[in-house]
């Protein structure tokens, strides 16, 4: 039975997972290289669960005692005596090899590693740690305390133990567990992306303005954002990055990046967090 975790990295993604363990009633160690970075973290939780006080869904005191539940440190042996740990820190695959070597080494055996990469391979970074049958991916989608899905993704060594103690521990965390293999961009990426992709060659050949894209995905098919209000939601360089994953993965032409793409990355409009992409925030 997991009774704590471990989150290494405090971003969107990382703090979305350590709420929502620690709302579930799990012991969270948060760990990110900085303070400001763990800041930054723990203001977002507390902006998150504040929406809930103030739409009654939790009273001040549930907040009081979930966030009462969340330990932030920057020492990464501070996981040591946690029972699962996920990692969520930046999209490199030298940063996560590097990160999961260390792990393994600061762990229990029986300790399970998973990581929410949204598409570098599992099996990969499985290679890295002495236990590959208990690694996994653990994809959440943004944002974490909203979505319902955790995608599952079994490395090729990923035992059956190491599966159904994760796809648990997601029940647990009042998200549904979907099961898939390791492939590039897994199943919500290898699907997601190409659709936005697409969605940006038709505005970059001029077959309709951003608006008209995003109103024909959001009035006809009920897509709660357009594709391009939605790339600009999760990043273009992050969109870019799941792209060229997938073209070289696949070496598929069809999965070649839009060169409007490559250019708004190159200008550094990578969406929301810069303040433009599609459009201007
Ligand atoms: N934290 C907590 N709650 C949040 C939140 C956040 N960051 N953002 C929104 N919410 C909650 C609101 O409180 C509200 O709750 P309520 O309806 O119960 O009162 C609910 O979500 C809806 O929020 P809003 O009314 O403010 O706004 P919208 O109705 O426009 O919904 C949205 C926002 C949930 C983000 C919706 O637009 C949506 O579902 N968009 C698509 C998101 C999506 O596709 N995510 C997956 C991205 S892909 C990914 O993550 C994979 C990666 O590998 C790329």
């Amino acid at each position: 039975m997991i009774k704590s975790i471990g989150v290494i990295g405090a971003g969107t993604m990382g703090n979305g997972i350590a709420q929502v363990a620690a709302r579930a009633g799990l012991s969270v160690v948060m760990h990110d290289v900085n303070d400001e970075l763990l800041s930054r973290g723990l203001s977002a939780i507390d902006k998150s669960l504040q929406r809930d006080v103030d739409k009654q869904r939790a009273t001040a005191e549930e907040k009081q005692q979930i966030v009462s539940r969340i330990k932030p440190t920057t020492e990464l042996t501070d996981v040591r005596d946690t029972d699962f740990v996920v990692e969520a820190v930046t999209e490199n695959l030298a940063v996560k090899s590097d990160l999961f070597a260390r792990l393994d080494r600061i762990l229990r055996d029986e300790v399970i590693l998973a990581s929410n990469t949204s598409s570098l391979s599992i099996t990969k970074l499985a290679a890295v740690t002495s236990r590959p049958d208990r690694f996994i991916g653990m994809h959440f989608m943004n944002p974490v305390p909203v979505m319902k899905l955790v995608e599952i993704i079994r490395g090729i060594a990923t035992s059956d133990a190491t599966y159904s103690t994760t796809g648990e521990l997601v029940l647990a965390m009042g998200k549904t567990p979907v099961e898939v293999n390791d492939s590039p961009g897994f199943v919500s990426n290898r699907v997601l992306m190409p659709m936005i992709n697409e969605a940006i060659f038709a505005l970059y050949e001029g077959v309709g303005s951003a608006e008209a894209i995003d109103q024909i995905m959001k009035l006809g098919m009920n897509h709660p954002m357009g594709p391009l209000q939605l790339a600009d939601f999760i990043g273009l360089d992050v969109c870019l990055a799941i792209m060229n994953v997938l073209y070289d993965g696949f070496n598929d032409s069809k999965y070649r990046p839009c060169p409007l793409l490559k250019k708004y990355v190159d200008a550094g409009w990578l969406g929301r967090k810069t303040g433009k992409g599609f459009y201007e925030y």
